[in-house]
């Protein structure tokens, strides 16, 4: 390997090895101290829009730069518009980890920088991919038969899961197209994901073939108000196409009833897909799969491992038992794109919307290698335990109140103060909310249920721990208070025992 032969000019040439190893080394060390230190950052990025892209030239460079300057202005202008989900205390949206093997993953997958099209584009990114999402379904508890994919985001799966279903209720739209045809519609509970009503966009159904099923009181799909949605369609000539069940809805992480909701669709011969973008990865815990019970029998299931399975972004699963319909929905092979292995092996195009597609993959195995399925299940729980303790945290607290159950690593709360109208509320916990963010401490984010604003905390990080959630809890109750004129309450009992 050694004495690797140069024979281009420096001119065209790519950056020389001894370059490359100089800042690469430095690019790892500088990594690991930021992975290290990640808790100095202000967690949200303390800039105003524009402020970026004032401090950049506005045209590309003509000559090449230095890496040195590439780095100095990476650290100087770059890192401060960061929010770093990194952080131990980024609870927003669903908290997330790019984990030390994760990151190396990447890394690789970079330097090999290989094109998974077609098996022999890339026979190691088409078979560790097969192979690593089959690992995945044993240890999520989901039956032989169910085979899957890996693409960029759970709106990708999603849309490539629904448009097999389309397939099957239209099989006449992959060569005619919708117009002719009668109208069609997706259900799905009003927690569901914006991603499937944007696949009903898509998918030709429009917004208003989305249909939205009313939920409980605990934000769960009503399976009989679906079962009426369904034969209300049916009698005015509306045509069925799909029905989405979320396990850990955007809003409260709550679960869908699946096996209810897939009696229902199998009833009406319906495609059934499970949204577990966020909760997915729990089902490899043993006490938690009952959260999941029924999705053995779904169609399809997407679960992102850059959500909750330590692996950076991007790198969302999809697993169906299907594939022979998503293949007769998506598949096209130009002439090009034509192999001789073709009838024995995968191509990967034919099961999504993108032609091309990165190793993901191998971030993956790494992950799941370094981890362990043991070590998996220990981050999750433990995870899920912070979460309990923030809940009984609010729960104990007079005048502030939880929205839902916590059945993963989410709480979703607020501070209610009698005195105040609903509307006062609202407005009292968005302000807390950003005085919290405005810290640079902690990043939280709201979502409203039932015309109310709650806050949400989300738990994902490896590096969160007790002490992070104390500091949340300490801030949201002394910075909200000010707000609102109430005197600042003391430290949480437990700041004050450390
Ligand atoms: C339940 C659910 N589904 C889908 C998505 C979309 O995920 P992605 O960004 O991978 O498209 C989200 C995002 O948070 C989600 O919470």
């Amino acid at each position: 390997m050694a004495g690797t032969r140069r024979s281009e000019p420096p001119d065209v040439a790519d950056m020389p090895p001894e370059e490359f190893r100089e800042w690469g080394r430095a690019a790892v060390d500088w990594i690991a101290r930021y992975l290290d230190e990640v808790e100095g950052y202000p967690v949200l990025a303390q800039v105003r829009p524009g402020e970026l892209r004032a401090r950049l030239p506005e045209n590309a460079p003509e000559a090449g730069e230095s890496f040195t300057d590439i780095f100095r202005d990476f650290e100087t202008s770059i890192l401060p518009g960061v929010t770093h989900w990194n952080h131990p205390s980024f609870h927003g949206y669903f908290a997330v980890t790019g984990s030390g093997p994760g990151i190396l993953g990447e890394l690789f997958a970079a330097a090999l920088n290989v094109n998974a099209m077609v098996w022999r584009s890339s026979p190691a990114g088409t078979e560790l991919e097969e192979h690593v999402v089959d690992w995945l379904r044993v240890l999520l508890g989901l039956p032989d038969g169910f085979v899957g994919v890996i693409q960029d985001t759970a709106s990708s799966n999603s849309l490539t899961a629904l448009a097999a279903a389309r397939h099957r209720a239209y099989p006449e739209v992959r060569e005619k197209g919708l117009f002719a045809l009668p109208r069609g519609r997706i259900y799905a509970s009003e927690e569901a994901h914006s991603s499937i009503d944007k696949a009903g966009i898509m998918l030709g159904l429009g917004h208003e073939g989305v249909r939205k099923i009313g939920a409980d009181r605990e934000f769960r799909m009503e399976p009989a108000a679906l079962r009426a949605a369904i034969r209300e369609d049916l009698a005015a000539g509306i045509r069925p196409v799909a029905v989405v069940a979320t396990v850990g809805t955007t809003s409260t992480s709550s679960p869908d009833p699946v096996h209810d909701i897939w009696t229902i669709a199998k009833e009406f011969g319906l495609w059934l897909h499970v949204d577990a973008a966020y909760a997915g990865a729990s089902a490899m815990v043993p006490e938690l799969r009952r959260h999941f019970r029924g999705w053995e029998q779904a169609d399809s299931v997407v679960f992102n491992p850059h959500k909750w399975l330590f692996t950076p972004v991007d790198c969302s699963v999809l697993l169906t038992r299907s594939p022979e319909e998503v293949r007769g929905a998506l598949a096209l092979t130009p002439e090009y794109l034509r192999t001789r292995e073709a009838g024995v092996t995968t191509n990967l195009m034919d099961y999504g919307i993108a032609l091309g597609r990165r190793f993901r993959a191998l971030k993956l195995w790494f992950v799941l290698r370094y981890f362990g399925a043991e070590g998996i299940r220990d981050r999750i729980r433990h995870h899920v335990s912070l979460a309990q303790t923030f809940s009984s945290w609010v729960d104990e607290a007079p005048e502030w109140e939880r929205a839902a159950p916590v059945p993963f690593s989410t709480v979703v709360f607020r501070r209610a103060p009698s005195g105040l109208t609903g509307a006062e509320q609202d407005t009292l916990n968005l302000e807390t909310m950003e005085r919290v963010n405005a810290t640079g401490e902690v990043f939280l984010s709201h979502t409203r249920l039932h015309d109310r604003v709650w806050l949400r905390l989300s738990i994902g990080n490896l590096r969160t721990g007790r002490r992070h959630l104390e500091r949340t809890w300490h801030l949201l109750r002394t910075l909200g208070a000010e707000e609102e004129g109430i005197p600042t309450v003391a430290a949480s009992p437990d700041q004050r025992q450390s």
